[in-house]
């Protein structure tokens, strides 16, 4: 049989393939702009169960007070010099302050004491009903330095006020968790407040330096008494407000995973020799072209991959024109986000492993060639990639953020009702926080205090000029004291279909 090919069924066979594109570039249109209008927040819970029984407001005694209490925490200088040095005066002298200005939590039955490594504190909660399992409050007592020369427009421990805002190191990291905390206990006890729910609050002292006589004796504790909690609430992500772009009005990120750490020393050795004669590649030579390779060859971008896909799934209702829609169709545009993240140091952290040369050495004297240099390089690892087994990582989990987990849902619902005009959505932290030592008490860690975080901001973090507005430490302290009742619930409400 002969198929006769003519001029005439080429053009209807050609005209057939318009058609059927053209449909499908309308189906495709459709289907993403449908998307983009349709997207809706997560399913809401509701009718929560009413467990505050204190009204979460601050009257002006209150207010000037909590201030007086903050500000005397920042002047305490609770710097951690280095792995082996600590202000060790300074964390004596916290101490005294803490049962200075909470006399209600140092005399309360309800409340167990304990300090741990010396200078960390251990704080258990009794509630009324033992069998609703404990939850925990962590938060760090001490600071990296500051050095005033560097440029602070305030002394970095004088707690200044300046057009209303709080300078000082530990402002934002982590005095303002610290005293939050406690401030909120303390103003619930003094109104007679007993839980249901038993909790326990966690100071750490060395949170700068990693933790190992703070958190992780903490833990050792809490374990050797076969305690199990339901969350862990400790610093880490913030309230973003201007620092996404295209995200219209302020997010609650919700730390659900912290990014893995992994420290490579590099190193090369040469023939010592006078450098009249060097040979053809010196050490240092031969390490810095090591080095150069790690930097243009970056790991694999790895967006989709983790957590940080769900963030903009969440967000995607709040996001303005065209934003909306690339985040509302990440099926289709994922590539394209993942591009556009990439670009930016700070979005970049979010999408793969980064690799930070952070320490180079090498030589003694100008006219020797150098025997031996070596470099440091500073690893964050992507939660969906692990390094070879024999390379010490901090492996990171991802908590749970659905419907029906508590210590999500109890944190999300807190933010909602101390701040209604804010979204929330799950992130991860790329930096490091002592509640990585808790994965073994709680499969639900997360990672997120009230501070407001606004363009600029992110420097302040370990750098200059760090603050908190006086109107921001005062909702921390409610948001403390409103997450504490809500933690009385007992269950959580069926998710509306
Ligand atoms: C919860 O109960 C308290 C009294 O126990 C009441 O003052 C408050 O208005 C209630 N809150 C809601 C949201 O119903
Ligand atoms: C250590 O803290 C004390 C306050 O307790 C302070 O007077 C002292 O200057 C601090 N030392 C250093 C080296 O910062
Ligand atoms: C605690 O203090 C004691 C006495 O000053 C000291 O011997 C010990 O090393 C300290 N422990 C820690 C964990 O710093
Ligand atoms: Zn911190």
């Amino acid at each position: 049989m002969k198929i006769k090919i003519t001029k005439k069924t080429i053009l209807k066979f050609f005209g057939i393939l318009l058609l059927i594109l053209v449909l499908s570039v309308l189906i495709l249109f459709a289907v993403v702009i449908g998307r983009t209008f349709t997207y809706k927040e997560n399913t809401e819970l509701e009718q929560w169960q009413n467990t505050t029984t204190i009204y979460p407001g601050l009257s002006l005694e209150q207010k000037k007070q909590l201030l007086e209490n903050f500000k005397v925490a920042v002047q305490i200088p609770t710097v951690s010099f280095s792995e082996s040095e600590q202000n060790i005066s300074a964390l004596q002298e916290f101490d005294l302050l803490l049962r200075r200005v909470f006399p209600k939590i140092f005399s309360s039955s309800l409340v167990q004491h304990e300090m741990v490594g010396n200078y960390s504190h251990l704080l258990t909660v009794s509630g009324s009903e033992p069998d609703l399992e404990p939850y925990m409050l962590l938060a760090h007592i001490d600071v990296v330095p500051a050095d005033e020369a560097d440029g602070w427009d305030a002394p970095p421990f004088s707690a200044q006020e300046l057009n209303g805002f709080i300078y000082g190191r530990g402002t934002i990291d982590n005095k303002q968790s610290v005293m939050g905390i406690l401030q909120a206990l303390e103003y619930l006890l003094e109104r007679g407040y007993t839980p249901r729910r038993s909790f326990y609050i966690g100071l750490g002292h060395d949170e700068e330096i990693s933790g190992p006589q703070g958190a992780v004796i903490i833990v050792k504790l809490l374990k050797s008494r076969g305690v199990k909690l339901l969350y862990v609430l400790d610093e880490g992500l913030t309230i973003v407000d201007g620092v996404v772009d295209g995200l219209i009005g302020p997010a609650a990120l919700i730390g659900v995973s912290e990014k893995g750490k992994a420290t490579v020393k590099l190193s090369a050795s040469t023939p010592p020799g006078h450098s009249s004669m060097p040979p053809r590649e010196s050490s240092i030579g031969i390490l810095a072209s090591a080095v150069t390779r790690l930097e243009k060859n970056r790991l694999p971008n790895l967006f989709g991959h983790g957590p940080e896909r769900a963030t903009f799934e969440h967000l995607a209702h709040k996001f303005g024109w065209p934003y909306r829609m690339v985040m509302s169709n990440l099926w289709l545009f994922s590539s394209l986000l993942s591009g556009v993240l990439e670009g930016q140091p700070d979005t970049n952290a979010f999408v793969r492993t980064t690799t930070a040369v952070t320490m180079f050495n090498s030589g003694v004297k100008i006219n020797v060639m150098p025997a031996y240099a070596e470099a440091f390089v500073d690893f964050r690892i992507h939660y969906s990639q692990t390094l070879h087994e024999e390379m010490p990582v901090l492996e990171s989990d991802i908590s749970s953020y659905d419907e029906d987990t508590f210590g999500y849902q109890i944190i999300k619902k807190t933010v909602h009702d101390i701040f209604p005009q804010v979204t929330v959505s799950p992130g991860i932290c790329v930096g490091n926080t002592d509640s990585r030592h808790y994965t073994e008490l709680s499969p639900d860690i997360y990672r997120f205090a009230p501070s407001w975080y606004k363009p600029g901001d992110s420097a302040r973090f370990h750098g200059v000029n760090e603050r908190i507005s006086i109107q921001n430490y005062e909702e921390i302290v409610l948001f403390y004291f409103q997450l504490m009742q809500n933690s009385d619930i007992r269950n959580l409400p069926a998710p509306r279909i």
